[in-house]
């Protein structure tokens, strides 16, 4: 038998792949994502996904999503969304509907290098559809041109 089979060789990658996922999770500290409590918001349908935020300038909306950004989210883009360099501002992301559709399709799916490593996990069954739009409420109420 041949010392390095196809299997031994895969199941090399697949050591180095977990192992790599595991320092990422370390070097982000605590990944639990925190719940968010969305009471107050007018419900959602769920599954169908809005491309415009239907809260926009809410202020119930703007305070659950503030707390929402700062558990979830600062790790990574900043705290009062000013990034550290960690991962872009978003304080710079597009007013209104251009910056909606992008914001809800990366809140959603996460981001992934070419090699499929993730830098940024996907949120899409771990928080409602209102609270993803309350967390964009606060996010665009940040909003600099600078
Ligand atoms: C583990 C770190 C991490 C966490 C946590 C994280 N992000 Fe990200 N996010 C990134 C990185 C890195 C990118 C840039 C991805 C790329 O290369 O395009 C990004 C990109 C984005 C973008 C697109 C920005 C742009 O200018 O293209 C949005 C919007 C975004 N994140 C929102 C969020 C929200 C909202 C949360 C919290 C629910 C969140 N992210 C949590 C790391 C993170």
């Amino acid at each position: 038998m041949p010392t390095r089979s196809p299997f031994r060789a895969f199941l090399a990658a697949a050591l180095i792949a977990t192992a790599s996922a595991a320092d990422l999770a370390l070097a982000h500290g605590d990944v639990t994502p925190q719940p968010i409590d969305v009471t107050g918001l007018t419900p959602l349908k769920e599954g169908e996904w809005l491309t415009q935020n239907p809260y926009s300038g809410d202020p119930k909306a703007i305070e659950i999503g503030a707390s929402g950004y700062n558990q979830n989210c600062a790790r990574c883009h900043g705290l009062q969304v000013i990034s550290g360099g960690l991962a872009p501002d978003l304080r710079y992301l597009e007013k209104g509907q251009a910056g909606d559709e992008w914001f809800i399709e990366r809140i959603r799916h996460g981001a992934h290098k070419s090699d499929g490593s993730t830098v940024m996990p996907p949120f899409e069954g771990v928080f409602k559809q209102e609270a993803m739009w309350a967390i964009r409420s606060y996010i665009e109420s940040m909003h600099s041109d600078e």
